[in-house]
């Protein structure tokens, strides 16, 4: 098993077809047929293939700053994270997690930030659940328009300190779209 550390615009077609089939099993009809994100393309990603070759799980990175309460903090945001049916419950995914903790280490990266409704997976590898006042622009996956600004309480938002700085609660402008 390997991981690779991959960026967008070095993805080519066959890589993209690889890429769909794992997000269409993994995130099943919901996914776009034809791209590879669901509103914005990711920054990078980190691929998982096994001993033959295949790719098993991937995760796309979104590096921003956002406003937290005033202040710029820098994140890396965690995006479609997924692992194909047959190789789940071996630890990929928090292999993962793992890689792009290693990733941040000594990085000017002040937070890891994911949304995540089934949170077991981020509790257990340290991750925890916050209640931010959210704003965010709010983009339609399915016209790919832009169509507001989102003003909400996510409660599926999890995050991990990764630099000097202290998570706090009040308010998070993400300065972008939600992932
Ligand atoms: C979530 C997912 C990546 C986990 O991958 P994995 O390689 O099986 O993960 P690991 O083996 O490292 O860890 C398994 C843990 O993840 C938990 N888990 C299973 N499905 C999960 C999900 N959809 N979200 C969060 N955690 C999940 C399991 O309960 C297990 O925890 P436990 O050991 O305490 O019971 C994989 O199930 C998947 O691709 N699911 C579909 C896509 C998805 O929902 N991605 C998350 C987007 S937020």
């Amino acid at each position: 098993m390997r991981i690779e550390q991959i960026f967008e615009y070095d993805i080519d077609a066959q890589l993209k077809m690889k890429l769909q089939q794992l997000l269409i099993e993994c995130f099943t009809d919901e996914y776009p047929k034809t791209r590879i994100y669901f509103k914005q393309i990711p920054h990078f990603r980190f691929l998982v293939f096994d001993d033959n070759n295949q790719l098993v799980g991937q995760v796309g990175l979104d590096y921003r700053v956002m406003n937290l309460n005033g202040r710029p903090i820098t994140v890396i945001g965690v995006i479609d994270l997924c692992v194909s049916k047959n190789n789940r419950f071996q630890g990929i995914g928090t292999l993962l997690l793992k890689k792009i903790e290693g990733f941040c280490a000594g990085k000017s990266i002040d937070f890891i930030l994911l949304f995540a409704d089934n949170k077991k997976l981020y509790t257990n590898a340290g991750f925890k659940s916050v209640n931010n006042e959210c704003r965010w622009l709010k983009i339609d996956d399915e016209s790919q328009t832009t169509y507001g600004i989102g003003d909400e309480r996510i409660h599926e938002l999890m995050i991990k300190e990764v630099g000097k700085i202290k998570w706090e609660d009040g308010k998070v402008d993400l300065l972008g779209y939600l992932y």
